[in-house]
């Protein structure tokens, strides 16, 4: 599959980077970076670390923007991934710089249009621009994203996941949008059950290649906070399990469903809201309820079918 990676330049950005690197059956036409764990230019930076350290320097890495939707202002999460978002372990400069030529969101709508499919790991204001500049380029398109969640809860804020929370109005956008396939949602409700345990971060140290003996530094520093809302021992490496999902569908259990972003100013701003009483209403025939397009006063959900990742 050829795929475009939208990224915050994270550590578990770069753990799913690296593996998406070493898929045969991916071919990454390109790196776009948006503000998030880090300000854009530093994502973009930590990016061209990432993709040199995964033995893919030739993959373009293009600058888009930090998000644009005035959110309620979430704290740059460096307690997981450092100041510099890999963990300050005192990485070197990449070698190559990025692409300042062609800006994120013409690449998104040029490779959209071209087929390739889309995968967010960070807040979704490039894709949402790139939505908004061209209507018709997500009905050539896939989508798989790293956020939100299926039940109310949070990490970010008490129910909002941080790539929807730090820009609520993009992720609405990007759901919103006529994709060829209902976009693939894989929220914390299971990044928070699929961890990394013990086990892999033993064999993670034992791996003899560039690519293991980079991630390990970083991974150790997210280690040390990243679990704090998981079972005692675990280590959600979120944006790896989105890449998985993107590659290997049948990783992930999927129920297309409505989804509605709160982008209103509750304090549920940022949540992902899912319809999960469908689940339950379809083993009935007819369901007991129809699910309409946007909120009803039926008690309905409104929103956008999305493939919810439940299992
Ligand atoms: C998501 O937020 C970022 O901090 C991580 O890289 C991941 O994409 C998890 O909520
Ligand atoms: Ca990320």
């Amino acid at each position: 599959m050829r795929l475009v990676v939208d990224s915050d330049g994270g550590i578990d950005d770069a753990a799913a980077i690296v593996w998406l690197c070493g898929r045969p059956d991916v071919e990454i036409a390109a790196v776009t970076a948006v503000g998030g764990n880090v300000e854009v230019r530093q994502a973009a930076r930590n990016l061209r670390i990432i993709l040199e350290a995964a033995g893919r320097p030739d993959v373009p890495v293009h600058i888009g923007s930090d998000p644009t939707d005035p959110a309620p202002h979430i704290p740059r999460p460096t307690f997981i991934h450092g100041e510099d978002g890999l963990g300050d372990v005192g990485l070197p400069d990449p070698r190559r710089g990025a692409d300042a030529d062609t800006p994120a969101v013409e690449v998104l709508v040029r490779e959209m249009r071209r087929g390739a499919s889309v995968l967010t790991l960070g807040p979704m204001t490039n894709l949402a621009a790139a939505v908004r500049a061209d209507a018709g380029a997500a009905r050539s398109s896939r989508l798989t994203l790293m956020g939100g969640s299926a039940r109310a809860e949070g990490n970010a804020r008490p129910s909002a996941e941080a790539n929807v929370a730090n820009d609520p109005l993009a992720a609405a956008t990007s759901l919103a949008a006529e994709w060829a396939t209902p976009p693939v949602m894989v929220g914390l409700n299971v990044t928070h059950r699929a961890t990394l345990r013990e086990t892999e971060f033993d064999s993670l140290a034992r791996r003899q290649t560039a690519a293991a003996a980079f991630l390990y530094g970083p991974l150790s520093f997210y280690r040390r906070n990243a679990g704090t809302l998981c079972a005692e021992g675990e280590t959600p490496c979120h944006d790896l399990l989105a890449a998985m999902a993107a590659v290997r569908p049948d990783v992930l259990g999927v129920e297309v469903l409505p989804v509605e972003v709160d982008t209103g100013g509750s304090a549920a701003w940022g949540q992902t809201v899912v319809d999960l009483r469908q689940l339950a209403w379809r083993r009935f025939s007819p369901p007991p309820r129809p699910t309409p397009a946007g909120s009803g006063p039926d008690g309905n959900a409104g929103g956008t079918g999305a493939a919810v990742a439940v299992g």
